[in-house]
């Protein structure tokens, strides 16, 4: 039977750090609330002309050389972003190309959100499992700066630019053991961005709205279900998972998720502190950060979980 697993992983983050205290100069808000309400204390800005494909590029550098794979060498890249770089073509054919990677190669975007990482890796997933490729780079991106109303206290404190890249190789035992996806479009309007472009112009706000409450309350919901529905259809107990990976959206939606289920926040990984809500980026940034401090290791299980617009939510279960 053939497997994946997952050989390296990246990430990037723009030079232009944006410190809450910063923020708090140009708009109504102060350290203090966007901490205790979010656990938020900087987001990166991609600078002027610094495309989506660009903050991908060096993720995906990373993850390669983590691989010791090279870029001539992969056979499919999946892009996860909700802030391409254009209409088309997609941002991983632009990447395929910034990269050197082989002509030819399979290169496509999956739009879900703050989902579209576990969304990507699990197509990506199934793809290395019934085709012809023998490693596939993985990656979330995005420069959620450019959606947002900088005016707009209750958004654009919780948002920042970033990507995170893996490396996906076949391989003769299990890395990925599954995925959980799903969706309900019914909740289209709690979080969207509603433009859309016709006949030149912008109809509609080309910004980020949010209902911040009740996004709040259906991502604790969805995630805690997520998290047992997973290991259920794996037969693994909660106890044998090694780290949990959430989406970094908010400390609180985290730190609520562990406590319904029981498990300790020393096996949760949270690096939202350090660069807010990077929506598809999000999840892989995490595990990359986390490689590389150390603290996840060859071998241990994660559980990585994402939730956000659509209403999109999933989870993909790993040895690492
Ligand atoms: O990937 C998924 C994407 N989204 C999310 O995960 C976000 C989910 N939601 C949240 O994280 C939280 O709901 C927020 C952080 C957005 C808001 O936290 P909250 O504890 O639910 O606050 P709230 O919306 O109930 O607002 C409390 C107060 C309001 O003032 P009043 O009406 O009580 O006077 C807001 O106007 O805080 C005010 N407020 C702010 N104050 C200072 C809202 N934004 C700010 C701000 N600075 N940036």
């Amino acid at each position: 039977m053939t497997h994946t697993r997952i050989a390296g992983t990246g990430s990037y983050l723009p030079a232009r750090v944006l410190s809450n205290e910063e923020l708090s100069r140009t708009v109504d808000t102060s350290d203090e609330w966007i901490v205790s309400r979010t656990g938020i204390r900087q987001r990166h800005v991609a600078a002027e002309g610094e495309l989506t494909s660009d903050l991908a590029l060096n993720a995906a550098r990373q993850a390669l050389q983590a691989a010791g794979i090279e870029a001539s060498q992969l056979d499919l890249i999946v892009v996860a972003t909700t802030t391409p770089d254009m209409i088309f073509p997609s941002t991983a054919c632009i990447l395929q190309a910034k990269l050197g990677a082989r002509a030819g190669a399979a290169a496509f975007d999956v739009q879900a959100v703050c989902s579209g990482f576990v969304y990507a890796l699990t197509t990506a997933d199934a793809l290395m499992r019934t085709g012809d490729y023998r490693h596939a780079l993985v990656v979330g991106a995005e420069v959620y700066s450019r959606i947002l109303d900088w005016q707009d206290r209750s958004t654009c404190v919780l948002f920042g630019d970033g990507a995170g890249a893996l490396v996906l190789s076949r391989s003769d035992s299990p890395g990925i053991l599954g995925a959980k996806l799903h969706a309900d479009g019914r909740y289209t309007g709690i979080l969207s961005v509603p433009g859309s472009v016709r006949n030149g112009k912008v109809c509609g706000s080309p910004f980020l709205e949010m209902d911040g409450n009740a996004v709040f309350k259906l991502a604790v919901k969805v995630l805690g279900e997520l998290v047992d529905e997973t290991l259920a259809a794996h037969g693994m107990a909660r106890g044998e998972l090694d780290w949990l990976i959430p989406h970094q959206a908010n400390i609180r939606i985290i730190q609520a998720t562990a406590r319904r289920l029981g498990m300790s926040m020393e096996k949760v990984i949270v690096t939202v502190d350090r660069h807010a809500n990077t929506s598809a980026a999000s999840i892989p940034l995490a595990l990359d950060l986390a490689v590389r401090d150390g603290r996840i290791r060859r071998g241990q299980s994660i559980l990585m979980q994402g939730v956000g617009g659509g209403f999109t939510w999933g989870a993909v279960l790993a040895r690492l």
